[in-house]
């Protein structure tokens, strides 16, 4: 018995001691691939107002705006709530009225490359037009979106998109191209995680002994034995790809993804820990370092 635990002892004072060279080269180049952070931020060549101040403040005013609903109750923060990672912490959105899906976190979403759980849209000032007119959403129509922007908005429209008057339609994409460019500034910044990766690539090893040995034994998993980098890869930990798991489900990015629980297209799965337990065959102490490298996924 004494003996016994005087081993696992051991064990456990052996591993807690294994320095970040113990990464093989192969386990470094894989981990390499999640960096650098931030990207390079480009301008949206399908929208000519991307990254210009003053769409990025209209946008911000129609995102907190509830006249543009129908029913001038419903506005893009109130499931995109801002203090909870522009999610709402249920497993499916209501606006007015219960939707299917969950809604995704807008961090970072100027990465992606399709949009929405499907990945059906490829433009993120398209998906932004969607909820306004989704009758379950926001209930508007062209007509009346229009009619806000001219009453409200005339003449920061006029400045933003030089033309006014504007038919309906023109200005029906023209609030999805501002509410893009404000999307494109929700940028987070720097991570454990990316400090850590930033250390193995200068071969800091005083650095990166600075990063939780059960987040590095989750990471082995994660680009190793789990193959969760196949799908989740990147700096944005997305393949950008839709997978199919059944159904066709685009594969989410998964910076900051500890704020948004719950999980899933559907919200099905309220932790990390089932998410993981479920996406794979890892025993339990596996589980809990991969959730834990989730974790350092998470900007300051
Ligand atoms: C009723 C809740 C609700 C409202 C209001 C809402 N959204 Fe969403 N949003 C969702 C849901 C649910 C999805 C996922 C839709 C899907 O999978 O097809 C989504 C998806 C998105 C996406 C795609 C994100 C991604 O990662 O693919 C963007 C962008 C977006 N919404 C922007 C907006 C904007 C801009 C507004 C206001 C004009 C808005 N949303 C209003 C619930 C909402
Ligand atoms: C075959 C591709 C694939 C692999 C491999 C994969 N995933 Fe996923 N992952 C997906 C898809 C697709 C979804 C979305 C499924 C859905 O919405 O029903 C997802 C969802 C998730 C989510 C939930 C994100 C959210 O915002 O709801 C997490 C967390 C996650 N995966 C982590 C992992 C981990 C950890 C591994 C490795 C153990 C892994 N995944 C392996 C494709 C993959």
């Amino acid at each position: 018995m004494k003996v016994r635990i005087t081993l696992v002892l051991a064990a456990l004072a052996l591993t807690a001691m294994a320095p970040a060279s113990a990464f093989s080269p192969e386990e470094i180049r894989k981990i390499l691939l999640h960096g650098p952070w931030p990207p390079p931020l480009r301008a949206d060549p399908g929208n000519r107002v991307s990254g210009r101040p003053a769409a990025i403040e209209l946008g911000e005013r129609l995102f907190f705006e509830p006249r543009l609903s129908g029913t001038g109750s419903v506005l893009c923060a109130s499931c995109h709530v801002p203090f909870r990672g522009f999610q709402d912490a249920r497993p499916r959105a209501f606006g007015l009225e219960q939707a299917e899906r969950n809604t995704p976190s807008l961090l970072n979403v100027r990465f992606n490359r399709r949009f929405g759980w499907d990945g059906a849209r490829d433009s993120l000032w398209a998906q932004s037009i969607r909820p306004l007119l989704e009758p379950r959403e926001m209930r508007a129509t062209p007509a009346h979106v229009a009619a806000v922007v001219r009453k409200n908005y005339s003449s920061e429209y006029a400045a933003v998109f030089g033309r006014f008057p504007a038919s309906d339609e023109e200005i029906l994409v023209d609030v999805g191209k501002a509410l893009a460019a404000f999307q494109e500034s929700l940028v987070t910044g720097r991570t454990p995680f990316d400090d850590f990766r930033d250390a193995l690539e200068r071969g800091d090893d005083a650095a990166a002994a600075g990063y939780p040995l059960a987040a590095q034994r989750g990471l082995r998993i994660f680009v190793g034995k789990g193959n969760c980098s196949g799908c989740h890869s990147g700096p944005q930990f997305t393949s950008g790809g839709v997978a199919d798991s059944g159904v066709r489900f685009r594969v989410p990015g998964l910076r900051n993804v500890a704020r948004t629980a719950p999980y899933m297209h559907d919200g099905s799965l309220p932790t990390l820990r089932d998410v993981v337990g479920f996406h794979s065959e890892l025993n339990e102490q596996e589980v809990v370092e991969v959730v834990t490298f989730l974790e350092s996924l998470t900007a300051e």
